[in-house]
């Protein structure tokens, strides 16, 4: 029996299909996205598949996590492709609901995870991460999914959707999948295609930075801000990374920052922010010791 994936725009219409199916006994994975789909997030997507009876996946620009001054305009979009896609992954649902239905005028509540939103990408991106949990939790609240899947190259992201569903009494497992990555280690990013072809070339200096402070936790350097300096000269000696909002090394569980590897760290937390020409590119690794 062939069944075909169902698009759907509107919210109403979306806690209809999500309640016809949870009366089924279906387990329900969702997949927010912003759309414009490669491999990690089609990776996700196929996680979703492979765990769960009905797999859900969004596809909204949500404007209240972009600053002022960032790419909302340019951010793209592609959504014949992205609904081809999710068709030929399996997906059963795709949710694609315009900026009116997620956000109808008198709109005033907010979702803030105070303290992890402020730190790392929050300090240079104000009121990112507020958009990010807003959004989230609408989605959550529209589909009511059992797993959520969440990918670890937008590492505070994780966190800070995890501690939300922890704080607000979620029912939802979030699941975390491992970043994927081009051939030479640049992670993957809807970004990735505005760099030129020169800027393209030298992006994977962050993923370089981030594996020599891997090797050099592994091979025994304790003072983590030795490595930071390091990293950061590197990276300041290209050419083409114009800023460098951080790099820093952070607890896993709570992204408390970390200055010396201690005796009974298990996990550290490598993440960087850096622009390269005029994008932003993020990266994370977990050391494992
Ligand atoms: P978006 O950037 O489209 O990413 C959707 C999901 O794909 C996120 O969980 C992200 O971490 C994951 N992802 C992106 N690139 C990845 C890679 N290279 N490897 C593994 N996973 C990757 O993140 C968002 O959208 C939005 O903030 C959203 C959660 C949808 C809220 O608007």
């Amino acid at each position: 029996m062939v069944v075909s994936m169902k698009v759907i725009n509107n919210i109403k219409n979306c806690k209809t299909a999500m309640e016809k199916l949870e009366n089924k006994g279906f387990s329900v994975g969702f997949v927010p996205t912003m759309g414009s789909f490669h491999e990690g997030h089609l990776n996700l997507i196929r996680k979703a598949v492979e765990e769960c009876d009905r797999v859900v996946v969004s596809i909204f620009v949500n404007p209240t996590q972009f600053g002022p001054d960032e790419d909302l305009e340019k951010y793209p979009r592609n959504f014949r492709r992205d609904r081809l896609l999710a068709e030929e992954e399996g997906v059963d649902y795709v949710f694609h609901p315009d900026v009116e239905e997620m956000y109808p005028p008198g709109n005033r509540t907010w979702v803030d995870v105070s303290g992890l939103s402020s730190i790392m990408c929050g300090k240079f991106r104000p009121g990112h991460f507020r958009g990010v949990a807003t959004v989230v939790l609408k989605l959550f609240n529209i589909i009511n999914p059992e797993r959520a899947y969440f990918g670890e190259k937008d590492y505070q992201q994780m966190v800070i959707v995890k501690r939300m569903v922890k704080d607000l009494n979620l029912d939802i497992k979030i699941a975390g999948c491992p970043t994927v990555r081009e051939k030479d280690g640049l992670a993957m990013s809807s970004r990735n295609k505005y760099l030129s072809k020169r800027e393209r070339r030298e992006a994977v200096i962050l993923y370089e930075c981030i594996k020599m402070s891997e090797k050099m936790v592994l091979k025994g350097e304790k003072d983590l801000n030795k490595i930071k300096r390091k990293a950061e000269r590197r990276l300041k000696d290209s050419r083409f990374v114009k800023k460098i909002d951080y790099f820093d090394f952070r607890d896993p569980l709570t992204l408390g920052k970390k200055k010396k590897v201690r005796s009974g760290d298990k996990n550290i937390l490598a993440a960087a922010a850096v622009w390269v020409g005029s994008i932003r590119l993020i990266d994370n690794m977990v050391i494992k010791l």
